[in-house]
């Protein structure tokens, strides 16, 4: 696998941050980080976007958040930075690097859809997706961290909504089944 020593890297880490989050079980590799690169990878290759910029983006998304939770709300500036400093430590070229960077500082929610690359969308759309494919992920997320019904409920159908809303036209094509399921089976 090309690029294993990241996934090694960030699989180790998300296992640190489970942690933090009162959960021993590996899951935000199992069923959000890891999820989130095949997904990346599949529409790459469906979008005929650059493979290696989308898995690159992809692996480090969400590396902010994996160090420190506090850095959520700036974890799509930071780990780009972060990013980088790994990625010139690995003799990647500036171009490849940038490419990457913005992959990562585009995968939220609140970036508007239009500014987005084809690589851009591959990688924000596959964190999107990998949000409806693992639902109860999300739900046992909450729960461990000692939320209530409602809460889990109301974060969840929140962070979906705000997921396909982002996802691009095409995406949001293929998942529309599965979407108006979750949202028929949420409170
Ligand atoms: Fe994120
Ligand atoms: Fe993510």
């Amino acid at each position: 696998m090309k690029y294993k020593k990241y996934y090694d890297l960030i699989e180790e880490q998300a296992a640190i941050y489970d942690k933090t989050q009162n959960c021993n079980i590996g899951q935000t590799w199992k069923y959000h980080l890891f999820p989130v690169i095949q997904n990346a990878i599949m529409l790459a290759e469906k979008y005929g976007a650059d493979r290696d910029v989308v898995e690159v983006g992809a692996i480090f998304h969400d590396y902010a958040n994996l160090l420190d939770f506090a850095n959520s709300d700036n974890h799509h500036i930071l780990g780009a930075e972060l990013a980088e400093g790994v990625l010139l430590q690995d003799g990647f070229s500036q171009e490849f690097i940038d490419r990457v960077k913005s992959c990562i500082q585009n995968h939220r929610a609140s970036v508007v859809r239009e500014k987005f690359t084809i690589e851009e969308i591959c990688v924000a759309d596959a964190d999107a997706l990998s949000h409806l494919d693992n639902v109860v992920e999300l739900i046992c997320w909450r729960a461990y961290l000692g939320k209530d019904i409602q809460e889990c409920n109301d974060f969840v159908k929140n962070k979906i909504k705000k997921s396909y809303a982002k996802m691009s036209k095409e995406t949001q094509e293929l998942t529309k089944d599965k979407y108006e399921s979750i949202m028929k089976v949420l409170l």
